[in-house]
């Protein structure tokens, strides 16, 4: 029974976590930095490597001890090494060469966008191959997935990453940060109302969002322009309009993305789905995709919401899929890769 010691620090989450077999999650701890940015509107890279720095160390130990095992007794240490912020991702990744290297265990580097499709097979057994779907804060892709060292970009956004887009129409609103859980609470008491448009980039693979997130600043400022509301909103949108703007503009993106993602499983003849990232979270996304799923007969995974936000359970079970599939050579002069390709 192996077992891997995850690390994951590429943004404003501090996580650890214990896992077997690639499988079992005996510990995975997180401790987010989340409420420091939120007065900002966004996250302060540099206020995320302090707090990364402050809380990992206890973090870590606490990891250990709450999967019931020693230090010892860790086979791998996997480390997520990008694409994220530069500082975050270096105190992870220093951690993880200094556990490696006082145990003599090898150190995996681990993409964190794979970890994400990975989350899925923490509880389920995806078929492969299968069509991945990434949809973050800072990333939204299409993958064709043989296995996780055999991967193919098929699409990716031009502008806007999902997430991204969800952030910046909360802020829009006056909502808060970070959007999508806002939008996805205000959604369910409104209507899908508003025609909005997302860009669908016919005969390709790729997203466009900031299309649709300027035409949701125009009809804000438009609505602004003509109230009579005095509404202690910034926004100046009455509660019912907010709430109505938010389901028409999920309803919208999700479309795109349930469109793409079926248009990906016909081309590379698949039926097998997987989502991963933040926005994977969303209710309404997962009941889109599965009608469209089970219209066109394909199985679709999503990890339950706690492992679809970042964590390092999802990294130390890819680290322990990486090692059965190569031979892992601890490499200590691994650099975070802030920007990284497949
Ligand atoms: O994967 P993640 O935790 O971090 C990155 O790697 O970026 O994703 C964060 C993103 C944020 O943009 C956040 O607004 C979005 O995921 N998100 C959601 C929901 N929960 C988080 N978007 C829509 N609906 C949600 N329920
Ligand atoms: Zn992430």
């Amino acid at each position: 029974m192996k077992l891997v010691l995850g690390i994951e620090t590429s943004c404003d989450e501090t996580s650890c976590a214990v896992v077997e077999e690639g499988k079992k999650v005996l510990s995975n701890l997180v401790s987010s930095s989340l409420e420091f940015h939120q007065r900002f509107g966004g996250i302060i890279p540099e206020a995320a490597s302090r707090y990364h720095l402050e809380y990992i160390l206890p973090l870590l130990d606490e990891a250990v001890k709450k999967a019931g095992v020693d230090f010892k007794d860790l086979d791998f240490v996997a480390v997520t090494y990008g694409p994220g912020l530069s500082g975050a991702l270096m105190v992870g990744i220093n951690v993880a060469k200094a556990i490696s290297f006082s145990l003599g265990v090898p150190l995996i580097p681990v993409n964190h966008i794979l970890a994400h499709l990975y989350a899925s097979f923490l509880v389920k057994e995806p078929r492969l191959p299968a069509i991945g779907l990434v949809v973050s804060g800072g990333h939204t892709e299409l993958y064709y997935i043989r296995e996780f060292n055999d991967l193919e970009l098929l699409g990716k956004t031009r502008d806007d990453a999902c997430g991204e887009a969800f952030d910046k129409v909360a802020k829009i609103l006056g909502l808060g940060f970070p959007g999508g859980p806002l939008i996805e609470k205000w959604a369910k008491k409104g209507k899908q109302k508003i025609p909005f448009k997302c860009a669908k980039l016919k005969n390709s693979l790729d997203f466009s969002f900031s299309g649709i997130k300027t035409a949701v600043l125009y009809y804000v400022k438009k609505k602004m322009a003509n109230s009579n509301h005095p509404s202690e909103r910034k926004s100046g949108l009455m509660e019912n309009e907010i709430s109505d703007l938010c389901a028409s503009f999920q309803e919208i993106v999700f479309e795109v993305l349930v469109e793409k993602a079926r248009q990906a499983c016909i081309m590379k003849r698949v039926r097998s789905l997987i989502l991963g990232g933040g926005v994977s979270a969303n209710s309404l996304l997962r009941e889109r995709m599965e009608t469209m799923a089970k219209k066109e007969a394909i199985e679709v995974f999503f990890p339950p919401p706690e492992l679809s936000v970042d964590n390092a359970a999802m990294v130390a079970g890819l680290g322990y899929r990486l090692s059965k599939l190569e031979k892992i050579k601890s490499d200590y002069s691994l650099e975070p890769k802030p920007v990284l390709e497949i």
